[in-house]
């Protein structure tokens, strides 16, 4: 048993596609949440600065005493390198490995579309993790970055032709491809999920990389034995490094539920 949070971070509202998860299949944890919204997006960083942004979100969650770091971010889960992970205290779960498990098992047709940001597309993290699971399967990857600035823009901008305009140029090869499994790499994404459906179609199976990798840190926790014991639901934090009230409307406007006040930082 264990009482401290769990640590959830992305660069802004994509995070909150693993904290949605965590809150469904998690009730009873604590969550600490940071949105690195001043710098977002990551997704056009090179490997060095996304190395330091990791450093420093991760560094942040440590000082609010988490248990264990969800990285909710494909873009920091291809680059981040492993001696950085190593040198982390706590258990970490990124979204690659679980993402590509999900993807694997569902396709039927050995054909898996990749949606992603530039700097998580040129990383190979998915096509090498899906071809090391199973080489027969075919993969066709697409970086997508529109997708970000114009999700992260709700609020200043309307969410409307533009981002469908944008899905339809990115998706076209895929769809193309006949894949029957895409996988929303891009936290982010799954925010969007039903304009991808509506230019899909229903039969091509989403895969969510945040929530992907919620599930893995409740198996981790429960092999452990480090759930949390108490008696009322929890009080989470979120923490974000400009503009929380945005921050805070964006992001009931998309999980359809408040998360509460997000509180600003510096990192
Ligand atoms: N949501 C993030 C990801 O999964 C970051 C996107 C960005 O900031 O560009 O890649």
């Amino acid at each position: 048993m264990d009482n401290r949070a769990v640590g959830v971070f992305d660069s802004g509202l994509g995070g909150l596609t693993a904290v949605r998860e965590l809150k469904r299949i998690l009730p009873n944890e604590k969550i600490v949440f940071l949105g690195d919204t001043l710098r977002v997006p990551y997704g056009t960083r090179d490997p060095e600065t996304l190395r330091q942004f990791a450093e420093d979100d991760l560094n942040f969650l440590l000082s609010k005493n988490v248990k264990y770091i969800v990285i909710a971010c494909g873009t920091v889960s291809s680059n981040v390198p492993d001696e950085v992970l190593e040198a982390v205290p706590v258990p970490v779960t990124g979204v690659i490995a679980p993402t590509v498990a999900a993807a694997v098992s569902s396709t039927e047709n050995g054909i898996i579309g990749v949606i992603a940001t530039p700097a998580c597309i040129s990383s190979g993290a998915y096509q090498n993790g899906i071809a090391k699971t199973d080489p027969s399967v075919k993969v066709i990857a697409r970086a997508c970055p529109r997708l970000v600035p114009l999700i992260e823009s709700f609020g200043v901008s309307e969410l409307g032709s533009e981002i469908d305009a944008a899905l339809e140029e990115y998706l076209a090869p895929i769809m193309e491809s006949g894949a029957d499994t895409l996988i929303l790499g891009c936290t982010h994404y799954p925010l969007i999920a039903d304009r991808i459906t509506r230019i899909m179609g229903r039969d091509v199976h989403l895969i969510d990389s945040g929530a992907q990798a919620a599930r893995t840190a409740k198996e981790a926790l429960e092999t452990s034995d480090s759930l949390a014991a108490r008696k009322s639901r929890p009080k989470h934090d979120f923490y974000v490094t400009s503009d929380p009230d945005r921050f805070t409307s964006s992001s009931g406007y998309f999980l359809g539920e408040a998360i509460g006040k997000a509180t600003i930082t510096t990192l």
